[in-house]
């Protein structure tokens, strides 16, 4: 790559889920965003297929949340929300429970996905305790689960690779099986049709563990990082059925299938299956700034003000970080939430959803394509792998992408989708031609 920067050193910086040799040797770097695309330092456009990491919803370089970021950090640079807070953290909790629909009550801030999760097992395990219920200490996740990279995440999440090298990780913790069935559910547009019966998997766990000594279980509605699985119809809707039946929390990580990814608020309103709490991140604030928010319904909040065993006074929840509700965090985030409504973003992204399922839909047939998947803005392309080489065709796909100018992104032998929801129907089309066109050009 021909370097603007010909004295960039790339050598100090460890990156993060990078192959850094590989990357060092031939490195993508990006200089400049707006709209849907970025610019890389050698002067390419680069159509956002991805909205950067899920999080860029409304765009790259949205002029009212740059402003609003740019005008806070001139009044207010930083705020405690210990024992103190700022004006705005308060109203963005407000205008998060109106854009939730109400359907939760309480925010915590934190400061991304991973932290998000934590916080949401935390609460149940202590939600438990302060109601006088504390043996109930068990979390249940699911295999193919991605929960971001604190301990807690990586516990109740299902990629052995990013468990493996951890040492024992959290105890107590058990995993449903995940819901990808390429025999009976190849090719299936939207929710696929078979596997609500998975769902039952979690009944046979309760009846091994008993119900009195399990604290939550925690699924993503929609699965991402593990190659976009979509629930099977039905699926969820059981989930919450076994929970209720038995006292347990259910948590919906919502880290990318919040902020209208599938053209609704939350998935919560897309599939109606109401957790007791979310996790979430990302589209909070269009990425401009990090920031993570844990909502809950009222009886998770109430536990912890009048529960049996909740503290006498003082601190109900011993939990928090230096920057939950950082200011330029709100100020990104409340600029966010006004451009989603005066965009009409989520609109957009549900009347393109269709146009978006029929575009991809139509590599059926292309070489090596063994399955395609969407919901909302999502896409997947399952490709079949290399004999000796699993995962090498997915990633020579998104190297000739980006050398190509579009930007996917890949996991195992998955190319996932998900762009920015102000994308139009000609970025549509030429996301997968040009997609389809590198399949007939690879081995
Ligand atoms: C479902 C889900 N949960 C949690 C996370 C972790 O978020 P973060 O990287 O902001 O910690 C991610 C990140 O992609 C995610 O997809």
């Amino acid at each position: 790559m021909n370097l603007s920067d010909a004295n960039l050193d790339l050598s100090a910086f460890w990156m993060p889920f990078t192959a850094n040799k590989d990357f060092k040797a031939s490195p993508r770097l990006l200089r400049s965003a707006s709209g849907m695309y970025y610019q890389s330092v050698d002067g390419r456009q680069i159509l956002d297929g991805t909205a950067g990491l899920w999080c860029v919803n409304a765009g790259h370089c949205v002029p009212r949340i740059v402003a609003a970021i740019r005008q806070v950090v001139d009044e207010l640079d930083y705020a405690p929300s210990f024992q103190m807070g700022h004006p705005s953290a308060f109203t963005l909790a407000s205008r998060l429970i109106e854009f939730a629909n109400h359907r939760f009550d309480k925010v915590f801030y934190t400061n991304s996905g991973s932290e998000s999760v934590d916080t949401a097992l935390k609460m149940a395990l202590a939600y438990h305790r302060v109601r006088g219920d504390a043996a109930r200490t068990r979390l249940i996740g699911r295999e193919r689960g991605y929960h971001g990279v604190g301990f807690g995440g990586i516990s109740v999440g299902g990629i052995v690779s990013n468990r493996k090298y951890f040492g024992p990780l959290l105890s107590g913790v058990d995993h449903m099986p995940h819901t990808h069935d390429l025999k009976r559910n190849a090719f299936s547009r939207g929710q696929p049709e078979h596997g609500a019966e998975l769902a039952d998997e979690l009944e046979r766990i309760v009846t091994l563990h008993d119900a009195s000594t399990i604290a939550a279980v925690i699924v993503e509605p929609v699965a991402g990082s593990t190659g976009v699985l979509v629930p099977p119809k039905g699926y969820l809707e059981r989930l919450r059925a076994i929970c209720d039946r038995h006292g347990i929390l259910l948590i919906f990580d919502e880290v990318i299938t919040g902020y209208g990814r599938l053209g609704t608020p939350f998935a919560t309103d897309f599939f109606n299956v109401e957790p007791d709490i979310i996790a979430t991140a990302k589209g909070l604030s269009n990425g401009a700034v990090p920031m993570g928010a844990v909502l809950v319904k009222e009886h998770i909040y109430e536990a912890f003000m009048s529960g049996s065993h909740a503290p006498a006074g003082g601190i109900e929840l011993f939990h928090g970080y230096t920057y939950s509700g950082h200011p330029l965090a709100c100020a990104a985030a409340m600029a966010t939430l006004d451009e989603y409504r005066e965009a009409k973003l989520l609109e957009n992204a549900r009347n393109l959803a269709p146009y978006w399922e029929e575009a991809l839909h139509r590599l059926e047939g292309a070489p090596w394509v063994v399955d395609l998947r969407n919901l909302g803005l999502i896409g997947a392309i399952e490709l079949e792998p290399r004999a000796k080489t699993p995962g090498a065709r997915a990633a020579e796909v998104f190297r000739r992408a980006f050398d190509a100018g579009l930007m996917v992104r890949y996991t195992g032998e998955t190319i996932a989708l998900s762009p920015p929801l102000i994308i139009e129907k000609s970025q549509i089309d030429q996301i997968f031609s040009m997609l389809g066109e590198i399949l007939r050009s690879i081995s």
